[in-house]
């Protein structure tokens, strides 16, 4: 695999990044998975605009322009003849040269870039799209503010892994009662044909993927309500789904052991999921 890492295109095994960059000390740092389906990327201006977001918010400079962050992502497309995939980018503060809490002066220390490409031939196609997932609800005790979208990943990790320890696939996590979002995806359930999601906050992250459903949705003149629901709620529903740029819309099709409908995917969530492909490629 080639990868990029500030400025330079290298093969993966000599890309090196410093033991005092602040992404690896701190989790100082933010991200985006863009998807790549027939090597065409999907949404991309939805990621950029959302980069650009969580980095003002942190006060991380841009590491590029605009131009120059399409420029790579299509470059590391075509170096690695990526058919159907995805692109991970990551920026972190950059390496101070030591450990200190305080920010380091931005005129010093200049941010890292780092961007590699992940193989998945056939996503758009993949067996538990056909199935549906199951879901466990776990409690949200992530930080405050998780429309940044940063890089500390640990309890998200763990809860997917109570989530396998469970027999299920993923974790919805749920705060004073009300679900949040995934541990990596925003989270929905369909009751009598209307679609019900989170509104957004500082509590979820702005899926761009969630963005482009919803404006489908009410394209489709689907009903759409954002407000929290209780996992009761999702419990009694006719069906449910999540998004997210690696899984585009994936339904669910049991919630802490509770099958839902049939127990097989619903008909809002393959009209969706059919949708979004369509209009991504
Ligand atoms: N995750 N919520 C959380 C907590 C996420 O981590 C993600 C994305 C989403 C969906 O956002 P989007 O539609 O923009 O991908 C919601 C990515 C895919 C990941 O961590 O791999």
């Amino acid at each position: 695999r080639i990868v990029y890492v500030n400025g330079q295109y290298l093969p993966e095994a000599e890309a090196t990044i410093s033991i005092f960059d602040r992404g690896f000390l701190m989790a100082d740092g933010v991200y985006e998975v863009t998807s790549v389906l027939d090597g065409k990327l999907v949404d991309f201006a939805g990621h950029q605009v959302r980069l650009a977001r969580s980095l003002g918010e942190l006060d991380i400079a841009a590491p590029c322009s605009d131009g120059e962050l399409l420029a790579i992502h299509r470059e590391l497309v075509a170096r690695n003849d990526l058919t159907d995939g995805m692109i991970y980018l990551q920026v972190t503060r950059g390496n101070p040269g030591d450990r200190d809490f305080a920010f380091p002066d931005p005129a010093t220390t200049k941010p890292t870039l780092v961007l590699f490409t992940q193989s998945k031939p056939g996503m758009a196609d993949s067996p538990a799209s056909k199935t549906g997932i199951k879901v466990i609800s776990i409690e949200d005790i992530r930080w405050g503010r998780r429309d940044i979208k940063t890089v500390q990943l640990l309890y998200p990790s763990m809860g997917k892994m109570m989530a396998k320890k469970a027999g299920a696939d993923d974790a919805w996590m749920v705060e004073e009662g009300h679900v949040t979002e995934g541990t990596s995806n925003n989270a929905y359930i369909v009751k009598n044909g209307r679609i019900i999601t989170r509104q957004l906050s500082h509590e979820i992250l702005h899926g761009i993927t969630r963005a482009a459903v919803l404006r489908f949705a009410a394209e489709a003149q689907m009903e759409v309500e954002e407000r929290p629901f209780t996992i009761a709620e999702a419990m009694a529903a006719d069906e449910a789904f999540f998004t997210s740029a690696s899984a585009f819309v994936m339904p669910v099709v049991e919630i802490d052991g509770a099958v839902l409908g049939n127990g097989k995917p619903g008909p809002v969530a393959r009209r969706l999921r059919e949708i979004y492909l369509d209009e991504s490629r």
